[in-house]
């Protein structure tokens, strides 16, 4: 897993403010967040062996994100430790469990394609390497690279929405945008245009993720609408990272899309019927009891 991590600070809100607006929430939440991370433990939860390449500051939050780790049974051989803060998001969270977002990527921006490189061995060796953009894409694509001349799957969540280079497509075997990302990537075209469009840059599979509508795959035998599993949804910040990691363990473990897509689903429906990141992001085991296949 090459990604960010973030301290999420988190205020659930009866409802999110209007610029200028200040409302009054009923809860604060602190936790380990960011996207790489996130999808880091999932994908440990899920059963999956996984190293996290990334970057914390010398601070609390920086401390706070290797004992996570460290529980969780995660290799951080190539975690460094920068200078610079770590990063934070600051996130609110609504009564209908949307949220909003922003991120100070701190010490996050300091994964460099340099501290990538780093990190050959373990890319070139792994099953998957799986990334977002929340660090600089100059250094997922300096990974990509080595992934795909070493022969290992590159899965990509597109996420926060981002210019991606030409060459990418080259190297990419999964992308996983939602409808807000594949519309940044591929212009205003109806959802499945736009996922035919992102699969003919690279022969890739194209799975759109679409709340609680499912996802819409675009693969090699065309484009299939799988629903997504149901829920109760109180918050759905992180659900997209469960979704992409439950996925990323699917395709390591050599189960078919169809397969892998599905765990990805039920990955995301646990993930939505917790507040926070953390507690929603569900165990192997949790998964099969609460949400079976
Ligand atoms: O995808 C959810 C994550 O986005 C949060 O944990 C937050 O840190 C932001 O990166």
């Amino acid at each position: 897993m090459l990604g960010s991590f973030n301290m999420d600070l988190v205020v659930l809100a009866p409802q999110l403010p209007e610029p200028g607006e200040t409302v009054l929430g009923t809860e604060f939440l602190r936790g380990p967040g960011g996207k790489g991370s996130n999808q880091a433990i999932a994908a440990a939860r899920l059963g999956g062996e996984v190293a996290f390449v990334g970057a914390v500051g010398a601070d609390d939050f920086g401390d706070e994100a290797r004992r996570q780790y460290e529980e969780e049974g995660i290799d951080t051989t190539f975690l460094l430790t920068v200078d610079r803060p770590t990063g934070v998001a600051l996130i609110m969270v609504d009564d209908d469990a949307e949220n909003l977002i922003a991120v100070a990527p701190g010490a996050n921006s300091l994964v460099t394609p340099d501290a990538v490189r780093s990190a050959t061995d373990a890319i070139a060796g792994a099953d998957i390497l799986v990334g977002q953009l929340e660090i600089p894409v100059e250094s997922f694509l300096t990974a990509a690279r080595i992934a795909s001349e070493a022969g290992t799957t590159v899965l990509l969540n597109p996420a926060p929405a981002a210019p991606l280079p030409d060459d990418i497509w080259a190297v990419l075997d999964v992308i996983t945008p939602n409808e807000h990302e594949l519309g940044s990537l591929a212009g205003a075209a109806p959802i499945e245009w736009a996922a035919t469009d992102l699969r003919s840059r690279g022969d890739i599979d194209v799975v759109v993720t679409r709340g609680p509508t499912g996802v819409l795959w675009t693969g090699a035998n065309g484009t299939r609408q799988i629903p997504a599993v149901r829920a109760v949804a109180v918050d759905t910040t992180g659900a997209g990272d469960a979704f992409t990691a439950g996925l990323a363990v699917g395709i390591a473990e050599g189960a078919s899309m169809e397969k892998s897509i599905s765990l990805g689903l039920r990955a995301g429906a646990h993930a939505v019927t917790k507040p926070g990141v953390l507690d929603g992001l569900a165990t192997r085991s949790e998964l099969d009891r609460l949400f079976p296949e």
